[in-house]
């Protein structure tokens, strides 16, 4: 291979942002990504256009001189959740209130065929984080605060989307961030945010035991990729720590994959251009995650390899790393995609996958009675709450865009249309929605309330309170019916004392995805409440950091959950 040729391997760009799909063998560029949003024709698109588009790059792919496969990467961190029609899992924190690692593996086999249906072979997920502080935005990412639970998941999780080894029916996983995403200080959040990309100071006990765990689990489960962090460990960045990333990953973990930065995360590095390029790949990057301008950043590291200031064994080492996964995913004999895969994507066997998940993930947290509810009762339930009907909160960010969206962005199920689908003819449902200006009474009430969808940063909180509405909403249903249930749909605890005490029973249901009829499975008593909080419960904001062991006493602890009812 040429020079050249070698660095187009080690350039991923975002495919929105190709100047001209030739450019892919002008430059040769190795690998593409779709970004939150990042659909065919922007946001959304349906698996056979995804299959289009991807088949589209590798066919230009196709036109250079060695004809190597591109890798394409896509955020299926919940399902599929960028294509339209694609099941929308329980984001990763309602996983791990399932503590059912089986369940994670089937989730990812599908995730995987939903994946491979748009003809992609690479996704970056599992996060492996270890939320320590859940103010921070990305606590939904997580499994849960207590490593040796996301160690059980992230195994469980590459076993689902690999299989047990990589190959044609595969999809490549990605362990990220490394490392120590979740472990950084509140306050020292970069780009404007308040944790998020933050600084990690802890010691290294701290990292190898809290953070760096799961890496290991992922590595020893034989995950292809794994993807830098954008935050510090104590003040150096990760993207340009050759201690964390070739000493530590690929030498002491003996990491033999592929190392991909996060999206822009060398911009990060320094000021100085030159600098950020030499430093990321010298420190380990194999392959460089590009936003932006993909022709400067190929023209910088042939400049830089041929001044000798980034060795050529640097490069080579990048490139057969990146050469081995695309040989391992059959990419070579097979670079297109495989449409019997298409046609499942979203299939009725997939969604009753992901309804399971719901119904295991959901956390009872106070139950005064009222629970399980009558199918067959004659009385009136009145649900309300602007999460009741609302499939895009409650599948929450990177679904259809990378924010998340409101509203009916995807097909699926709102937990309103389960609890009304659930209930026999006697029972009479009414949705009051947020309107609280007209009079209702009700035997039974169900408020659902949550956060508004968000992803990364922007999802920080100071609060973590919820909001004044949803307050308002809870206090009127709770005050005009008999007895009622809170249905928090949120990516963390919040603060929620004074709903709890409000009400006869509360549920904490995490961000469910598109198949809401799982809330009405188990309130109505199909089946039985069995979710653990994977998190602590804080009482106050003040708490956080808060997590098992660390001698405070939470409004619940990490592992509590009433159940059976
Ligand atoms: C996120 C990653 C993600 C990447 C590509 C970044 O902003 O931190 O988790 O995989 O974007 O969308
Ligand atoms: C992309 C995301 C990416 C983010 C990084 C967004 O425009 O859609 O995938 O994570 O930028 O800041």
């Amino acid at each position: 291979m040429t020079l050249d040729e070698k660095i187009g391997q080690m350039t991923q760009v975002a495919h929105d942002a190709l100047r001209s799909p030739a450019d892919i063998a002008t430059y040769h560029v190795g690998a593409l990504l779709s970004g939150g949003g990042g659909g065919p024709n922007g946001a959304g698109g349906t698996a056979s256009q995804w299959a289009d588009m991807y088949d589209r790059y590798q066919s230009y792919a196709m036109r250079a001189r060695l004809r190597i496969p591109l890798l394409y990467g896509v955020d299926a961190v919940h399902g599929n959740g960028d294509v339209y029609g694609a099941v929308v899992f329980p984001q990763n924190i309602g996983m791990g209130a399932t503590r059912d690692p089986a369940l994670v593996t089937r989730e990812e086999e599908v995730t995987r065929d939903e994946v491979l249906g748009t003809g992609v072979p690479w996704t970056f997920a599992p996060c492996v984080c270890v939320p320590r502080d859940k103010r921070w935005g990305r606590t939904y990412e997580g499994f849960g605060e207590d490593t040796a639970l996301v160690q059980s998941m992230t195994a469980a999780a590459v076993r689902g989307f690999q299989g047990p080894a990589l190959g044609r029916s595969s999809v490549m996983a990605t362990a990220k961030h490394f490392v120590a995403d979740g472990g950084t200080t509140y306050g020292t959040g970069d780009r404007g945010y308040r944790i998020d990309e933050g600084d990690a100071r802890i010691t290294e006990a701290e990292l190898d035991g809290v953070h760096l765990a799961p890496f290991q689990t992922a590595v020893a489960a034989g995950v292809g990729a794994v993807m830098v962090s954008y935050s510090s460990w104590n003040g150096l960045k990760d993207h340009a720590d050759p201690y964390l990333i070739t000493a530590v990953l690929k030498g002491r973990l003996g990491f033999g994959g592929l190392v991909v930065s996060d999206w822009g995360g060398i911009d990060q590095i320094s000021p100085n251009y030159d600098t950020r390029v030499r430093t990321a790949i010298e420190a380990g990057i194999d392959m460089v995650m590009l936003s932006g301008d993909y022709r400067r950043f190929i023209g910088t590291v042939r400049r830089e390899v041929t001044a000798g200031k980034i060795p050529e064994s640097r490069i080579n080492d990048a490139v057969t790393r990146i050469l081995n996964a695309k040989f391992a995913l059959g990419l070579f004999a097979h670079p297109y995609a495989d449409r019997a895969y298409t046609a499942q994507v979203g299939s009725a066997a997939h969604r009753a996958v992901a309804r399971q998940a719901v119904r295991e993930s959901l956390v009872l947290l106070k139950n005064q009675g009222v629970l399980p509810l009558s199918r067959t009762a004659h009385y009136r339930i009145v649900v309300g709450g602007r999460s009741a009907d609302n499939l895009g909160y409650q599948m929450g960010g990177w679904s259809i865009t990378w924010q998340g969206g409101s509203g009916r962005t995807t097909a699926g199920t709102t937990i309103w249309q389960g609890l009304r689908a659930a209930a026999g003819p006697s029972v009479q449902m009414q949705d009051i929605g947020t309107d609280l200006s007209r009079p209702f009474t009700g035997d039974v009430g169900i408020a659902v309330v949550g956060e508004t969808p968000y992803a990364e940063g922007s999802g920080d909180t100071a609060t973590m309170a919820l909001a004044p509405g949803d307050a308002a909403v809870v206090k009127a249903i709770c005050s005009h019916t008999k007895q009622c249930v809170v249905i928090l749909v949120s990516g963390r605890p919040l603060i929620v004392g004074r709903q709890l005490a409000e009400s006869s029973a509360f549920v904490a249901a995490w961000l469910p995805g598109s198949e809401g009829e799982g809330v009405a499975d188990v309130l109505f008593g199909e089946h039985p409440f069995t979710g653990r909080l994977p998190v602590s419960w804080p009482a106050a904001v003040g708490q956080e950091p808060l997590d098992s062991g660390d001698g405070q006493t939470p409004l619940f602890p990490f592992g509590y959950g009433i159940s059976p009812y």
